[in-house]
């Protein structure tokens, strides 16, 4: 069965507890909670005081995704304000290697997040030492995009990878994922699903978050 982890950046945030109770009382996994800062990506979302509100409100794991640059000068913040999962994006870290230590070291699971362009190869080194890998399968910084059919490659390739290091790396996909392209990213190998648009603005969240969970 895979993992269900809503994206909160469709949510109503004006009527966040709302939401956050309809989550609850759902088959859903995990919160997916969207950090971005206006410079690695072109968009700016929300930080640690709505974090911190929604840990309040549940006690399903929140995966936090950073889409920021200098992720390792949070990381501590991003613990305290409750944060389960810590994913930081490839592309935003040249010391890559210190910033999964710290995450780890502050008791955060660590993920990292690879962008459309960038080979699920080049973490070859360092798959050994994270417990999830994010495949963005949008351009990251938007809700409500297209996803790109090319991801599928990518996730039965890092599977391949996994698979033979008999490694448990967790596979998440983020970006467009609808109830119709849901069955083939999980036959690729995916484990996590996160749904923004899908979730939240279909008429029924609740039976949208169940169907999925079914797949
Ligand atoms: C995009 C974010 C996603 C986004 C997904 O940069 O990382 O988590 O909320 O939204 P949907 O599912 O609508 O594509
Ligand atoms: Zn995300």
């Amino acid at each position: 069965m895979p993992i269900i982890a809503p994206s909160l950046l469709s949510a109503d945030f004006l009527n966040l507890q709302k939401d956050c109770d309809m989550l609850n009382a759902s088959e859903a996994d995990w919160y997916h909670l969207d950090v971005m800062d206006g410079q690695f990506v072109p968009n700016i979302s929300f930080g640690f005081p709505v974090i911190e509100k929604v840990r309040k409100a549940t006690t399903k794991v929140c995966d936090v995704h950073l889409m920021i640059l200098e992720p390792g000068n949070y990381a501590e913040a991003f613990q305290k304000a409750g944060a389960d999962y810590l994913t930081i994006h490839y592309e935003a870290c040249p010391h890559l290697h210190r910033n999964i230590q710290q995450i780890k070291s502050l008791g955060m699971k660590a993920g990292v997040a690879l962008n459309p362009h960038t080979p699920v190869h080049l973490l070859s080194d360092i798959l050994q030492d994270i417990d999830m890998v994010l495949i963005m399968s949008v351009n990251p910084g938007f809700g409500g995009q297209q996803f790109i059919p090319h991801t599928l490659t990518k996730i039965r390739t890092l599977k391949q990878m996994i698979k033979e290091r008999s490694l448990s790396t967790l596979i998440e996909i983020d970006g467009g994922v609808t109830l119709d392209n849901a069955p083939s990213i999980l036959a690729a190998g995916a484990d996590v699903l996160v749904a923004g648009n899908t979730v939240f603005r279909s008429a029924d969240p609740v039976a949208t978050i169940a169907a999925l969970k079914k797949l």
